[in-house]
């Protein structure tokens, strides 16, 4: 591949604007097993907002609430209900990010800024994405900190269980009709991502609805985006449904990577995780399809948890409900043994599953 002009070590955090930020926290450090590591609130001299910082393995999540009204959060939230505004990106340097992004197109969401406290330095600069996500790119080479500047450490308040969530897998777009090439597009032209895989509405269809998604994948393979656009079906398609609650293009799930997501899983329905339902007849053709697994069959059967292989090995995976009422953004906890495909064995049963969800909601 050509030189990288936007080299990224990883997904540094992803915040959510959401109604009742001190709840949701009390949501992911319970349910997810998340560690409350830092604040920005009143207390620490931050006058218009809550955020609580969260951590598990790599993955770092920002829950913020508006203090006020009429902020830029709470249109936010009152628009599109708690969903992401960040998918923030750890670069080594923030400022070139910044420029090498914006000379090829990118919009400005916020110019370079340098965040100091006595644990060093952080520079910030963001470009938008879809919707009104934006993109941060967090250079934290200089500092030695919890989070960022401006935050405070502070720990949870119970004794937290970690689920074994390991790092941010991929985090998906969902894009109104028309638009997947042109967010492609920006991925290619203006951060340098490539094209990993094309899935069209044959591969993703059932009797009813349709959608169609491309992956893109920067350089090194660390940030992946799958984008999806609703395709033409006899009902609804699932895409149409988030975009209609969503009120616009947004994350549509975070997939957080798991070694061991029998227990993960276990863990979670044990704190009550509501996950989407697949018909026992799944498994009668997974060893079949997927040939010798690790895991007992029955174990996987039990926790409604979904098999894939592709060439390179095979993969686990399952997905929660939309984890807020509007069914908008949902997780995927996934384990990969070798396989770096997205399981598409999976998606007729997984689309029927939503269907079944979607029909629920009289959204069908
Ligand atoms: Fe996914």
């Amino acid at each position: 591949m050509a030189h990288d002009f936007l080299p990224i070590n990883g997904t540094d955090h992803i915040e959510f604007y959401v109604g009742n930020a001190k709840q949701a926290a009390m949501f992911y450090q319970f349910a997810f097993g998340f560690e409350l590591i830092a604040y920005a609130g009143p207390e620490t001299g931050v006058r218009d907002r809550a955020s609580y910082v969260l951590k598990q393995g790599k993955i770092t999540l920002v829950l913020t609430s508006s203090l006020y009204p009429d902020s830029e959060i709470s249109e936010h939230v009152k628009k599109h209900g708690d969903g992401v505004k960040v998918l923030a990106l750890w670069v080594d340097d923030a400022r070139k990010s910044f420029e090498e992004t914006v000379s090829r197109g990118a919009e400005i969401a916020q110019i370079p800024q340098v965040l100091n406290d006595e644990f060093g330095e952080v520079v910030t600069a963001s470009i938008k994405t879809y919707g009104e996500t934006i993109h941060t790119f967090v250079e934290r080479k200089n500092y030695k900190g919890p989070f960022m500047p401006g935050y405070k450490p502070r720990q949870s308040t119970f004794k937290v269980q970690p689920i074994g969530l390991k790092y941010v897998d991929h985090c998906v777009g969902n894009v109104e009709l028309g638009k997947m090439n042109h967010w492609v597009d920006f991925y290619s032209k203006v951060m340098g991502f490539s094209l990993l895989v094309t899935f069209d509405d044959k591969d993703i269809s059932t009797e009813y609805s349709a959608l169609m998604s491309k992956v893109v994948s920067n350089g090194n393979g660390y940030i992946k985006f799958p984008i999806n656009e609703p395709a033409q079906g006899k009902k609804k398609s699932q895409i149409e449904e988030y975009l209609d609650f969503y009120r616009g293009p947004g994350v549509q799930h975070i997939a957080v990577a798991t070694d061991d997501i029998i227990f993960t899983v276990s863990e979670m329905r044990k704190r009550g995780v509501e996950f989407l339902y697949v018909p026992e007849t799944y498994y009668d053709d997974v060893p079949q399809r997927v040939g010798t697994i690790s895991e007992n069959l029955d174990d996987l059967k039990k926790l409604n948890i979904l098999v894939d292989r592709d060439e390179e090995g095979y993969l686990l995976q399952i997905f929660t409900k939309p984890v807020q009422d509007r069914p908008t953004v949902f997780f995927e906890i996934i384990e990969r043994n070798g396989a770096k495909s997205f399981g598409k064995g999976n998606f007729k049963a997984l689309f029927e599953s939503i269907e079944r969800e979607q029909a629920l909601r009289g959204n069908l």
